[in-house]
């Protein structure tokens, strides 16, 4: 018998036509909220954001700006993950603060760690943490995915939009944030004619080394 969450993964595909009349219950938004929440990022400083986009004239705007993709409008749930530009001196001191409270620390007990990052974090310049920070959003993406197919949502990942013009309709700019990648969470239409093609992927071969 094939593992379930092999079946899970084999069940999902890229959504193109959400059937908008079927809505994610509070539970299950819950999960996937917590998926997101306890993704692995680089020491933990989870440095962005998924907005829950429910306003209909946002979603609107958006999907103006996303090549015109229906999934936008029509999906329960419209995630926007979005990557702060820059870490400073603050947001260690503030994570600190955070492990300090989370394991029953004294701040003091934490300062090696927040030294430690930092001094890595210090040399790098700005256009270095933007990359960085959008890429612990992919984890969180796919920690996304996985849980909502293992609870037979559906999903959409999303990189066709503008992304200076998310920015501006979210106001993302000037609170030091910008649009990383989206998710669309919701019902597969019926009438979607995707979710019958055969997934096409690499061969074993060519995908995986041992060496
Ligand atoms: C980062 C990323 C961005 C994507 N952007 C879009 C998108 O904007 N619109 C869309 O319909 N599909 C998008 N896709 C879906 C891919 O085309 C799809 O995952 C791929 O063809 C594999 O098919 P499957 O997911 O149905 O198995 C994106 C996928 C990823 C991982």
């Amino acid at each position: 018998m094939k593992n379930t969450i092999i079946k899970a993964l084999e069940w999902r595909y890229a959504v193109k036509k959400y059937d908008a009349s079927k809505k994610i219950t509070e539970d299950n938004l819950q999960i996937l909220k917590d998926s997101i929440r306890l993704a692995p990022t680089s020491y933990g400083l989870q440095p962005f954001k998924a907005i829950f986009i429910e306003d209909e004239k946002i979603r609107e705007q958006l999907k103006g700006k996303s090549w015109g993709q229906t999934q936008v409008i029509d999906a329960s749930h419209l995630v926007v993950f979005v990557a702060q530009k820059q870490i400073s001196i603050a947001d260690v001191d503030a994570y600190m603060q955070n492990v300090a409270n989370s394991r029953g620390l004294k701040i003091e007990q934490t300062t090696g760690f927040g030294d430690y990052i930092k001094s890595s974090i210090a040399p790098m310049t700005e256009a270095q943490f933007m990359p960085w920070n959008v890429k612990q959003t992919y984890i969180a993406l796919g920690m996304l995915m996985q849980t909502a197919a293992e609870l037979r949502i559906d999903t959409t990942p999303m990189e066709g939009f503008e992304t200076e013009a998310y920015d501006q309709i979210l106001g993302l700019t000037e609170q030091g944030y910008t649009t990383a990648v989206v998710c669309a969470l919701g019902f597969r239409h019926a009438e979607d004619g995707n979710q019958h093609q055969a997934k096409v992927r690499k061969s074993e071969e060519e995908l995986f080394q041992t060496i």
